[in-house]
């Protein structure tokens, strides 16, 4: 899984503290990237012990982790409610976050909005006094146009996200393509997030505000929790 930002360690110190959370009789909801998949692998530790959990994946990505971790999984309509989501972010200001680094943050946003307890792991490269970062922005194909003259008219310059690897759009798990938006910095997130939720062919949006209930940031040798 790509690495991006701070050191592993704190990563890793980030994912295994948030990790701890989980206890017997759990749903959790297993976010994407590879803060949590520090967090998966450490689940998957648990349940090796004997711990009785089912995980509730928000990608591809994180559902193949979680198969080879060994934590038996359910869909969400499968399981009455999660009790803790455990998810990375691309950056963090006074409790909010922008998403969608892995292309996951449509699925990711069902999960973490319906946890009882959604808890942030991050490094802390990820920490900004106002959120700046690039929003993605999920689409119907067919609103790929229409939508980035939206964004255009709220102030917003859009780029359709290419794959690394291959000629071509990145292809969500959903079907559906990725347009980061820049801009600039966010003064009113809140706002923002609602006229992108308004916009017709908008999917889901990497803004998540007033969602998180408590942010581990890992160092390389602690972690510091804020609520
Ligand atoms: C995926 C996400 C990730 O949680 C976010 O990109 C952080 O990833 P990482 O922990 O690898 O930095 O939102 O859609």
């Amino acid at each position: 899984m790509k690495t991006t930002g701070g050191s592993d360690a704190a990563k890793r110190n980030a994912g295994e503290s948030a990790a701890d959370l989980v206890t017997d009789g759990m749903v959790v909801g297993l976010g994407t990237g590879s803060t949590a998949a520090h967090a998966i692998r450490a689940v998957g530790r648990a349940v090796d012990s004997g711990l009785d959990v089912r995980g509730v994946a928000t990608s591809f990505a994180s559902r193949e982790l979680a198969r080879e971790a060994g934590i038996p999984l359910s869909d969400l309509d499968e399981v009455n409610g999660i009790d803790l989501a455990i998810d990375g972010a691309d950056q963090i200001a006074d409790g909010d976050l922008v998403k969608g680094g892995g292309a996951a943050h449509a699925r990711e946003k069902i999960v973490d909005v319906a946890a009882d307890r959604f808890v942030v792991v991050a490094d802390p490269s990820k920490e900004a006094d106002r959120l700046d970062r690039a929003v993605p922005v999920e689409v119907l194909p067919a609103a790929r146009e229409t939508v980035a003259a939206a964004v255009r008219s709220a102030g917003g310059d859009p780029t359709l996200r290419s794959a690394e690897r291959k000629d071509g759009p990145v292809v969500t798990d959903n079907g559906n393509l990725v347009l980061d938006c820049e801009f600039g910095p966010i003064d009113a997130p809140s706002a923002l997030a609602a006229t992108l939720s308004e916009t017709p062919g908008v999917v889901e949006h990497g803004l998540f505000v007033g969602v998180a209930d408590e942010v581990h940031v890992g160092t390389d040798d602690g972690v510091t929790v804020r609520e």
